[in-house]
């Protein structure tokens, strides 16, 4: 009877343990074995990776430079160096793409900001490519406003072959919500610059006929999935809130009125929502022989989070990141022609850059058998459905203010503490609604008036004034 009762635990410990075997050898574990190789080093923020059809690389430094990597070798001249540049904190040569078509028309696409007016632009420009330099520079679109941090930038064929562009609401949030300018937006354009007859507000007398979807926050990664031709987007949230969403023309996806999971009829939610942030850089469906169990997953490159986001559409339940923290901030994510992954670093960006990593880095990742050089994978939580934090006033702080003021209006690199009721405009209530309702524009601090209704703005200030005094 006790000899019986003893095998049956053993047998239970068994099932145990090879249950927790089990466990520990997904799928994903055999996935994630690279060797990873440095191909370009002491480099400054490599925005975007593209291939030409003759499979060398080329890639934009923020800078300013097109660079080109061949033969295993970068090559030391650049393709091309924009002057008209204002590169700062987060701003300067950012996307790249090259016409559907190259191999016959040679025509590559930038994104870069410029200054003028003593204010901050972003524009998309044409070139040709030729005997290793870019020539003929056609301007596509301009005057799209930009600022420091949100400038969004990322430029992608469709397979309808129209020219897709993000745009970063440039620090005012409103702005995404008004169909008569280019803040906060993803807009369409035909090869040469013209506007597609099928865009979504092309009879519209009041609105800027480039526009394909709205209100968007700082959208960096466009991905059209194969097979459906479903655009997938990554955004930047407020403080977290990090979205993943999927574009519908005319589609109004909601910033400022709606973010994290928030629901209002007309604006869409994002499919996968993450706080804390990871910062959502660029987007790509991986197709390719290299990784056969990353086959047709979502794979996003992430600045805060430091890491790879490896989205198994099939099983969204199963995310993970992994890289973690391994290389820094990471932009950049594309596959090659030989189907191995690309990544770019992005650790010199401003404030987040401390001077931990003062370089950057073209990353390769191929397939490796050998278990050593597994990388660490985590898993990690998208809220897709809504278990939505309480909304106080203090949690609308923290979602919509503390990402320039800090969580407790103890300040940031872009504005001073408040604590103590140190106030420029006013330490009354009504001065302080008055601040949020119009903003100081000029100084970067955005206007609410539309936003946010004038409810949430008295409660505003009431938990400032108590948070502050
Ligand atoms: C993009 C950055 C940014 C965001 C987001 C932001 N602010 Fe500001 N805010 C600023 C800046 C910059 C100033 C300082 C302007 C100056 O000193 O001239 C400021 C100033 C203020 C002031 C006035 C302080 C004074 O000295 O009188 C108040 C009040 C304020 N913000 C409230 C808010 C609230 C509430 C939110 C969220 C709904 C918010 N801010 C979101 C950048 C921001």
């Amino acid at each position: 009877m006790r000899k019986a009762f003893t095998y049956l635990v053993i047998i239970m410990l068994l099932a145990f343990a090879s249950g927790f075997i089990y466990k520990s050898n997904t799928k994903n574990q055999q996935v994630l074995s690279f060797k990873i190789d440095t191909l370009a080093e002491n480099l400054t923020v490599p925005w975007q990776i593209t291939f030409l059809p003759d499979r060398s690389m080329l890639f934009t430094e923020r800078t300013g430079k097109v660079r080109h990597y061949r033969n295993g070798k970068l090559q030391e001249k650049p393709v091309l160096i924009v002057n008209d540049i204002k590169a700062e904190s987060k701003t300067g040569l950012l996307g790249m793409v090259i016409h559907p078509d190259f191999a016959k028309n040679h025509l590559i696409y930038i994104a870069h900001n410029y200054g003028e007016n003593n204010a901050l632009w972003l524009r998309v420009v044409r070139y040709e490519y030729k005997n290793d330099t870019l020539l003929n520079p056609k301007t596509l679109i301009e005057k799209i406003p930009a600022a420091r941090n949100h400038t969004g930038c990322r430029l992608v064929f469709g397979p309808d072959k129209k020219l897709y562009i993000t745009t970063g609401d440039a620090d005012q949030p409103v702005r995404a919500q008004d169909l008569k300018t280019f803040n906060g937006k993803i807009l369409r354009l035909n090869d040469d610059g013209s506007i597609p007859s099928d865009n979504p507000f092309i009879k519209s007398d009041t609105a800027r006929k480039e526009i394909w979807s709205y209100g968007h926050r700082n959208p960096q990664g466009l991905a059209f999935q194969p097979g459906t031709n479903k655009l997938y987007e990554t955004e930047h949230g407020p403080t977290g809130g990090d979205e993943v969403n999927i574009i519908e023309k005319g589609a109004n996806y909601g910033w400022p009125v709606i973010h994290h999971q928030d629901a209002k009829a007309g604006m869409k939610s994002p499919i996968f929502e993450y706080t804390p942030s990871i910062g959502p850089s660029e987007a790509l469906f991986y197709v390719g022989k290299a990784f056969p169990t990353l086959q047709g997953n979502l794979l996003v490159g992430c600045l805060r989070g430091e890491s790879i986001l490896n989205i198994p559409l099939d099983k969204p339940s199963e995310q993970e990141v992994f890289l973690k923290k391994q290389f820094g901030r990471i932009r950049s994510v594309v596959v090659g022609p030989d189907g191995f992954i690309y990544i770019s670093t992005s650790n010199f960006d401003l404030p987040e850059s401390k001077g931990e990593r003062p370089y950057d880095m073209i990353l390769r990742l191929r397939p490796s058998t050998d278990k050593t050089v597994f990388a660490s994978s985590q898993q990690i939580t998208a809220n897709n459905k809504s278990d939505l934090v309480k909304n106080t006033s203090q949690n609308m702080f923290k979602q919509l203010c503390a990402s320039c003021h800090g969580d407790k209006l103890q300040g940031t690199e872009a504005v001073r503490s408040l604590i103590g009721g140190k106030f420029n405009y006013g330490s009354d209530k009504k001065s302080i609604v008055k601040t949020i309702t119009d903003g100081v524009v000029a100084k970067g601090m955005p206007a609410w008036n539309g936003a946010i209704s004038k409810k949430d703005i008295d409660g505003l200030a009431d938990y400032i004034l108590s948070a502050t005094h």
